[in-house]
């Protein structure tokens, strides 16, 4: 099928990618030129595994095409995909004008019908407004149908997750819709995978609840990995007995710094503010941003305490993304972290397998601030070593090297990624979360 994909960040171009990988024909539109000239030639300006291989693949095979003039996006199919941002506005509401935007310019532009298929994260009943102001702008008797289909990529495995979902959830309000959608993911459809066709503001509600719920997990077993520390318990043996019971699942069990990222801050603050609209007073949310915020805030008093005085210290950071295999390091736990380290004038050496370019546009390199070229210089004359992203080369690194090269022997592991037994062995003092 001929598909428009608006919005080429994390999820249009994830989606455009691998649409075309199922040998759909898309036109992927995208303002910034700049972006453009680089992803015509293969060149994705985010890191996600597997992406510019089936980006360059899909290109030289000629079924994806980048352009930036929206007209031409909506002339090219009759199907029009919405990835444009919703970043946090006012409040913690979504800031939906990009939405509107495009909404409007389709309204403006189109000749014919036009079905246009929601894919950003948006507020409950964001599919009214889309179809009012379709309504309001375009010229008589064209006809339009709105639908919603969030998507459930995670950063990192954005690839892998499209093209094995766990569901795919379609919001719509006839069966025009629902059939054009059932073709576009007939592959997934055909392969068994869940497909639940829903109304248009249930799937609205499925990407919000579902992304506050893991955020909620993770605050739970944060608040747990205090009281561990208060008794002694190891938190990864709690969370591993709580996993064994299949209706709570040992994923998103993982204490550490709290959530990052661009969508579990930006989703939850939303949703509360979605409910407080309605009237309705979502506590429990409110509550697992509290937890997010004093978990930071508790690692970096625990490094203080081991420290004491950080001032003129070496600190080595390992890991500045929000999370592995992801370059990104928007609401990353490394920012509040670093800035506090740098306040108390600590000297740091900083160390990110792929964030550290996208780090220095915040923190440029200075008298107390280095960026190592690699993982075993950055230790070297170390008085402590800090770990904020659970990379696999930090897992598999060798320690006893390490140990060599460090003044002090002092790791502080805000991801849990080595074992307790085993750094004992090597004489390392080891700190981590809730054990
Ligand atoms: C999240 C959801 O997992 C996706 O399903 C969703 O599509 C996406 O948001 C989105 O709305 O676009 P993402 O933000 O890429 O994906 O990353 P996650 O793997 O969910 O991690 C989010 C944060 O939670 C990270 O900071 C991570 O370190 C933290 N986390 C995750 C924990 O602290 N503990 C865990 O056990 C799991």
């Amino acid at each position: 099928m001929r598909i428009t994909i608006i919005g080429s960040g994390y999820v249009g171009l994830v989606t455009a990618t691998c649409f075309s990988e199922l040998r759909h024909e898309i036109l992927c539109i995208e303002k910034d030129q700049k972006k453009i000239e680089v992803l015509k030639q293969g060149k994705p300006h985010i890191y996600e595994p597997g992406l510019e291989e089936m980006l360059a693949r899909n290109l030289i095979e000629k079924r994806i095409f980048f352009a930036s003039s929206i007209e031409e996006g909506i002339d090219f199919a009759d199907v029009i995909f919405l990835c444009v941002g919703t970043p946090q506005g006012e409040d913690g509401k979504a800031d939906l004008s990009q939405i509107e935007e495009a909404s409007r310019q389709i309204a403006l532009h189109s000749k014919d019908y036009k079905l246009i298929v929601e894919k950003s994260t948006v507020p409950v009943n964001t599919f009214q407004w889309v179809k009012k102001t379709l309504k309001r702008y375009s010229r008589k008797n064209i006809e339009f149908d709105v639908a919603s289909n969030p998507e459930f990529l995670r950063e990192g495995s954005a690839v892998y997750d499209f093209m094995n979902p766990d569901r795919i959830v379609i919001g719509v309000e006839n069966e025009r819709s629902e059939k054009l959608l059932r073709k576009i993911y007939d592959y997934f459809i055909k392969k068994g995978d869940n497909f639940l066709v829903t109304t248009p503001a249930v799937s609205e509600l499925i990407k919000h609840a579902s992304n506050s719920f893991l955020a909620m997990k993770i605050s739970y077993i944060n608040m747990i990995s205090e009281l561990c520390e208060k008794v002694g318990a190891d938190i990864n043996m709690v969370a591993d007995g709580m996993g064994l019971d299949k209706r709570i699942g040992r994923s998103f069990l993982n204490a550490g710094i709290g959530y990052g990222g661009s969508c579990f801050p930006k989703d939850v603050k939303a949703f509360i503010k979605i409910a407080e609209e309605l009237g309705i007073d979502f506590g429990l949310l409110k509550e697992t941003e509290k937890i997010n915020k004093r978990q930071r805030l508790r690692f970096i008093e625990k490094i203080e305490d081991i420290l004491w005085i950080s001032k003129e210290k070496n600190i080595t950071i390992w890991g500045l993304a929000f999370k592995p295999n992801t370059n990104d390091i928007r609401e990353a736990p490394s920012i509040d972290i670093v800035s506090e380290l740098n306040r108390h004038k600590a000297n740091l050496v900083l160390y990110d397998p792929k964030a550290m370019e996208n780090f220095k546009e915040i923190f440029p390199e200075s008298q107390n601030m280095k960026y190592a070229s690699n993982l075993l210089d950055s230790v070297n004359d170390a008085d402590a070593l800090v770990i904020l992203t659970e990379w696999d080369e930090f897992a598999n690194v060798d320690l006893k090297e390490i140990r060599k090269r460090m003044r002090l022997p002092i790791i502080i592991d805000a991801r849990n990624i080595y074992d307790l037994k085993g750094l004992k062995k090597l004489d390392f003092e080891y700190y981590s979360i809730g054990r």
